[in-house]
């Protein structure tokens, strides 16, 4: 048998069809009821055998993403290595087609990504849960990014309950010019409800968009879609508005803020709306190209 020189993941984004904050905790995060829902764009991240650790990225937004230390595959990398007493010694290359600090876990499906293919080259057999607390250690959507279908995540979004999706769901995703960075889309969203001065409600997951989920029903679901970081998104970002109104008046069912933004998700009846309603995006010149896909997807998966 030949030894195996290089192993490739492939990871999906995400899109939040429900995103219920609560109030800040004390550590900094805040309490979510979060329903993800997989993506069929992906990222591909490949390990081999190499000196040291290094990063390299390809893609059209590669001049945007960190190859140091921060970003989270070489985090995964190191994480699982100090689990196991292994010295890091991998090149980490990421094929980048999920949006850059879109709202959509790229750089988590990335950590997510690395996780599992760092697990198989180094022969460790780790299982599911404990690949997930690792996942959990390196950010609140990584779990999801490596079980990918749909779930509903609690606590800080990182605690996963999987959940039945009976059909196929056609969505639009528009991408924006520019990233908009996660914790102040959160700092914006704690600005707003103290102006407000209204008490924030325990984020709790709606059983319509769960049943919608359940049925593949995508005029119920279309109905019940929420994203409570939306406002803020909007609020640091006010022309997302005219992509949301874009994407609406080309024939989606639904629009909305992807979970802090500034990607906007439109949900359409079938695959020809989707087609539909990505050319008119792109021709309107409320963002910078949208991208048609599928949900759900599978999870981190070896190619
Ligand atoms: O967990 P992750 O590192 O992806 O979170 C990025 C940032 O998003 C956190 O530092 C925090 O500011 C914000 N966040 C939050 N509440 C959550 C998840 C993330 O406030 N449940």
């Amino acid at each position: 048998m030949s030894a195996r020189v290089g192993v490739r993941v492939r990871v999906p984004a995400k899109v939040n069809v429900q995103l219920s904050v609560g109030a800040a905790r004390p550590d900094g995060f805040h309490d979510l009821a979060n329903i993800f829902l997989a993506v069929g764009l992906h990222d591909e991240v490949t390990v081999t055998p190499a000196d040291e650790l290094r990063v390299t990225c390809e893609g059209p937004d590669a001049d945007q993403v960190p190859l140091d230390r921060t970003n989270l595959a070489a985090r995964a990398a190191l994480a699982l290595a100090a689990r196991h007493g292994i010295d890091p010694r991998v090149h980490i290359h990421i094929a980048k087609d999920i949006p850059v600090a879109g709202g959509m876990a790229g750089g988590s499906a990335d950590g997510a990504g690395a996780l599992l293919a760092c697990d198989v080259l180094w022969q460790l057999n780790s299982s599911q849960r404990e690949l997930l607390d690792i996942c959990a250690e390196l950010g609140s959507d990584v779990p999801f990014s490596l079980l990918g279908g749909a779930a509903l995540g609690v606590g800080r979004g990182e605690q996963l309950t999987p959940l039945d999706v009976g059909g196929t769901f056609h969505w639009v995703f528009a991408v924006a010019d520019g990233g908009l960075s996660t914790p102040a889309v959160f700092r914006e969203f704690d600005r707003l409800a103290e102006a407000e001065g209204a008490g924030l409600h325990a984020p709790v997951a709606d059983p319509a968009l769960l049943a919608a989920l359940r049925k593949g029903d995508v005029a119920a679901l279309s109905s019940t879609l929420s994203n409570d970081l939306q406002r803020a998104a909007l609020s640091l970002r006010p022309s997302l508005a005219d992509t949301l109104a874009a994407g609406t008046a080309a024939g989606a069912v639904a629009a909305l803020v992807s979970g802090s933004g500034p990607t906007t998700a439109f949900l359409t009846e079938d695959q020809e709306t989707a087609t539909q309603v990505a050319k008119a995006l792109t021709a309107s010149g409320t963002c910078r190209t949208a991208r048609v896909a599928q949900s759900p997807a599978a999870g981190a998966t070896v190619v």
